[in-house]
């Protein structure tokens, strides 16, 4: 078997914990939660067919897409704390490439207090202990500190810079490459 039908056959779990957060599969239900504070400028560039202004369809929209979406390939979970959606991890798995790119984001209200990265955390780990992939990486607008060092935390390095890459509220920036090989990842106790 190559890597990349080892890879197919891999399963990350639906669920995780965490010792703050439930991490689940999301749920029709979640539009609500999602629309709530979807309209923050930044979530919206996140969410595929965000439109002005962002409206319940649009959650509905991307929560259907997400619950549908290929689990081996495009899981999602969302971050969960009392019974509410308050976030989500993603991952872009390509198999053949033996390799997964991230994406995140957290509540305007919840953040600053680890919880993205306890999430993403979980993620990381769950990708290495669960399946061959051999490494996760992300991209981020370079202004995005707050994502950065989410990534830094988490101990993916900086391994490219595209310079004047986008187009963000009418200004070009540059886009950062994060990667984290399964050699630089260390294993540590589970949270649950
Ligand atoms: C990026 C995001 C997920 C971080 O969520 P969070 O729960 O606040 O993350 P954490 O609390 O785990 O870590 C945030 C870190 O950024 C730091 N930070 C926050 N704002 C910052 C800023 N303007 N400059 C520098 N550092 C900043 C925090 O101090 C914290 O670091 P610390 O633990 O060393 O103090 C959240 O800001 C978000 O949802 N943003 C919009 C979506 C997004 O940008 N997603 C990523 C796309 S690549």
């Amino acid at each position: 078997m190559g890597v990349a039908d080892e890879v197919q056959v891999a399963k990350l779990p639906a669920a995780i914990r965490t010792r703050r957060l439930t991490l689940r599969r999301v749920r029709l239900q979640d539009a609500d939660d999602v629309f709530s504070f979807a309209c923050e400028d930044i979530w919206m560039r996140l969410l595929p067919d965000a439109r002005q202004p962002y409206q319940q369809r649009d959650a509905e929209r991307w929560v259907a897409r997400r619950f549908l979406a290929d689990w081996p390939t495009e899981p999602t979970w969302a971050t969960e704390i009392d019974g509410r959606m308050v976030g989500w991890v993603g991952l872009n798995i390509e198999p053949e490439h033996a390799q997964a790119e991230l994406s995140y984001a957290m509540r305007p209200d919840l953040r600053g207090q680890g919880l993205a990265t306890e999430a993403v955390r979980a993620v990381v780990d769950r990708v290495f202990l669960d399946s061959p992939l051999g490494k996760v990486w992300a991209r981020v607008d370079t202004p995005n500190a707050a994502s950065i060092r989410v990534l830094e935390k988490l101990g993916l390095q900086r391994e490219a810079v595209m310079r004047r890459c986008l187009v963000r509220h009418g200004e070009l920036i540059d886009l950062a490459v994060y990667v984290l090989l399964r050699t630089e990842w260390t294993p540590r106790p589970l949270d649950s």
